[in-house]
């Protein structure tokens, strides 16, 4: 530990079980000295995996539907009241794919189902920086983190509507980065990681096969939740401050990479 975040105070929206990205964002966050609030759509909070991450990180768990401008202007309220001050930094580690869930092919998706999965898995982080920047809710040179994917850029058959989601979300990520920035310093980033092994992960068809081949691909191999974490603590700090508005692959070097040995050699 060396203290990074001492002093700061953040919002960790999605840690669901002790897979989750956000979970171990969270536990490598405290042990940089910030203080958080947790976050989580309240049906996730019903299953109460959180409240050990919580105890664990000395915090309390508000529950706010991520869709919800209503909620998340209740969270930002409580979260600043508890934590004593403006908030420094915001993870967003959101997504759901309700085609996914029904496997609905690409080709054939529910349109209900399509706003669903942007408005969770993107248009909640406008929603989160809107109810932000109208309330002055963050402090000077914050910095907001969301988790994103390479389906973003290519085609990736099994990925479906998540596909269109992290465009979007990235997307928000430069527009909303350029008017948080001249408004107050505020850093907008996202993180483009590795296949990971988590509930919302392993949700997808063949994640198992991916998984490999991901790890075969990558010099570094696939980059583990636990470097996802300390990547995030990394722009949640202020060793940071002038990096916004970009989409960082955290991928051990998957997205540069044409073909690897590993792979022509099997
Ligand atoms: N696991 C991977 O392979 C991988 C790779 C790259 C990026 N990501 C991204 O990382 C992020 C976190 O996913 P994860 O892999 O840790 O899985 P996860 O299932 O642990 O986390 C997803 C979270 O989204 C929350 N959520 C869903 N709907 C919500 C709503 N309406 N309001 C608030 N929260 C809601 C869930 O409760 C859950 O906590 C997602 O954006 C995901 O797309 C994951």
């Amino acid at each position: 530990m060396n203290n990074l975040l001492k002093g700061k105070r953040g919002i960790i929206f999605g840690a669901l079980d002790e897979r989750s990205i956000a979970w171990k964002v969270a536990e490598q966050c405290c042990e940089q000295g910030a203080t958080i609030i947790l976050s989580n759509a309240p049906i996730a909070l019903r299953m109460g995996e959180i409240n050990k991450l919580a105890e664990k990180c000395n915090t309390v768990v508000i529950g706010a539907d991520a869709t919800s401008v209503e909620d998340l202007t209740k969270l930002f309220t409580e979260a600043q009241e508890k934590l004593g001050g403006k908030i420094d930094f915001v993870l967003h580690s959101i997504g759901m794919s309700p085609n996914i869930r029904k496997s609905k092919p690409y080709t054939d998706l529910s349109y209900d189902f399509m706003n669903k999965t942007l408005d969770v898995s993107a248009i909640s982080l406008h929603k989160m920086l809107q109810v932000a920047y109208n309330m002055d809710a963050l402090a000077e040179g914050a910095s907001v983190v969301a988790l994103s994917y390479i389906a973003a850029q290519r085609a990736y058959s099994f990925y479906s509507d998540m596909a269109d989601a992290k465009a979007l979300l990235e997307s928000i990520v430069r527009s909303f980065g350029y008017h948080y920035g001249v408004k107050n310093k505020v850093r907008v980033n996202s993180v483009s990681q590795s296949p990971t092994v988590t509930t919302a992960g392993s949700g997808i068809t063949g994640f198992d096969k991916f998984f490999d081949f991901a790890d075969k691909m990558s010099p570094l191999g696939n980059a583990s939740a636990e470097d996802c974490a300390r990547f995030c603590v990394a722009l949640f700090s202020d060793l940071t401050k002038s990096v916004t508005m970009q989409n960082l692959f955290h991928d051990g070097g998957y997205s540069m990479t044409g073909i690897s040995d590993k792979l022509m050699t099997e």
